[in-house]
């Protein structure tokens, strides 16, 4: 049952917000009868404190790949992980400048400015929104907030590895759909597991991380009406902001909440914002467990000024464009290297003679950082790597020693 339901001491206001979603979201409570889809599995098998998952994250890092090859770590190209290469809004940098000047103060414990931003931009009520230190934070607050131990919550592989390990580390038990083509997103197996299970949470992943997939908002409807007591996360981490994607779907949809980040096109990785878009219901019980000054004054001012610059988005998409098709241009000179995946600036490759693991430590030691996607749950079987492109001179040089593999 989830924990908005449950909570016991949070006086009044608590318990008022407990009582109306209660009645609203509550899963069957009767976990004994529970049986887990055919098709899914259960990644609770080992214990996620004695078995730790591989984390492409550290696996990628730039200092311990500059020591395992004797490189100079300066001259080493990062296509791991999947920022903004061409930095920032030069207006979210003065803005953050401008803000620091006043780091003796608290931020605002609203975010107005930035609420008030958001809402304007998105035209959803300023109430809708709730903001974390990056999605990462948002992502631990809403299982937090919206999910007790041992409820079940339910993910698509493979996919963004986050969700499920934050709702294991607050006791749920996760339930992994895999489809029938380990790349693609299968519907059916995902109403499956939502109709043979009591789900809590239902995290959807659009553009979907590592394979660039989009799960289409009329899906997600689809999906939300036919369970409407459970919560759907779709995280649009990755989508061009300029994009409406599933922004409209929390105004019509109760049990749906959308997640956004300023890491990524708005090139802000390192200031760490992001934001839910749902219900003021459910917003309201997150509000309960985000410390209040989860986003610094900087982060905040650097995202207003970054909302408003269009063009940046608009000229980094267009360069994105363009790289993307250049590189599928260039790598289908090699046969055994196909582009599976992608969207934006990041492309899942998958290798024909050579397994994942050989071809990163391969590029690595040629100062090229590529992301081992075999570390994602669902592709370990396969040979894939994700790469995030960057400028043209820095795409030859991964372009050339991909041809060379
Ligand atoms: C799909 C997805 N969600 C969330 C995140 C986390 O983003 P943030 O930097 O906002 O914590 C990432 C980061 O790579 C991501 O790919």
């Amino acid at each position: 049952m989830g924990k908005v339901f449950q909570q016991e001491s949070g006086g009044v206001f608590a318990d008022s917000i407990q009582s109306i979603l209660k009645n609203e979201f509550r899963a069957e409570p009767d976990w004994s009868s529970t049986t887990t889809s055919q098709h899914s599995i259960d990644m609770n098998e080992n214990h996620p404190r004695f078995e730790p998952p591989r984390l492409y994250e550290q696996e990628t890092s730039l200092e311990l790949l500059a020591n395992r090859h004797g490189l100079n770590q300066a001259s080493m190209i990062d296509f791991s992980l999947n920022v903004n290469p061409f930095g920032c809004s030069p207006d979210a940098i003065a803005a953050a400048r401008e803000a620091i000047e006043n780091a003796n103060v608290y931020p605002d414990i609203n975010l107005s400015v930035l609420r008030a931003a958001l809402s304007r931009k998105y035209r959803h009520a300023q109430e809708k929104y709730l903001f974390g230190a990056g999605l990462d934070d948002v992502i631990k607050l809403l299982i937090h907030a919206w999910a007790s131990p041992k409820d079940k919550i339910l993910v698509h592989l493979p996919t963004f590895p986050r969700y499920a390990l934050e709702a294991r580390m607050h006791g749920c038990e996760v339930i992994g759909v895999k489809g029938k083509d380990s790349k693609k997103f299968d519907i059916d197996r995902y109403a499956e597991a939502l109709r043979n299970n009591p789900i809590s949470m239902a995290f959807i992943c659009s553009p979907n991380n590592p394979t660039g997939e989009f799960v289409s908002g009329d899906v997600i409807e689809y999906l939300a009406r036919s369970s409407p007591r459970t919560i759907f996360v779709v995280d649009e981490a990755l989508i061009n902001p300029a994009t409406e994607g599933s922004l409209r779907l929390p105004e019509r949809l109760k049990n749906v909440a959308v997640l956004r980040t300023f890491s990524k096109l708005f090139g802000l990785a390192g200031m760490r914002v992001g934001f839910a878009i749902a219900d003021e219901r459910l917003i309201d019980a997150v509000r309960l467990v985000r410390p209040p000054f989860n986003v610094s004054l900087p982060a905040a001012a650097a995202a207003v000024a970054a909302l408003e610059d269009d063009d940046f988005i608009a000229k980094c998409s267009r360069i994105f464009v363009e790289e993307s098709e250049y590189f599928r241009r260039r790598i289908s000179e090699k046969p055994g290297v196909a582009v599976v995946g992608s969207h934006g600036n990041m492309m899942l490759l998958e290798l024909e003679s050579l397994s994942s693991s050989q071809a990163a430590a391969k590029l690595a030691s040629e100062g090229l950082v590529v992301a081992d996607a075999t570390s994602f749950d669902g592709l370990q079987n396969t040979a894939t790597l994700r790469i995030s492109l960057r400028s043209r001179t820095e795409n030859e040089k991964l372009i050339s020693a991909l041809l060379a593999l």
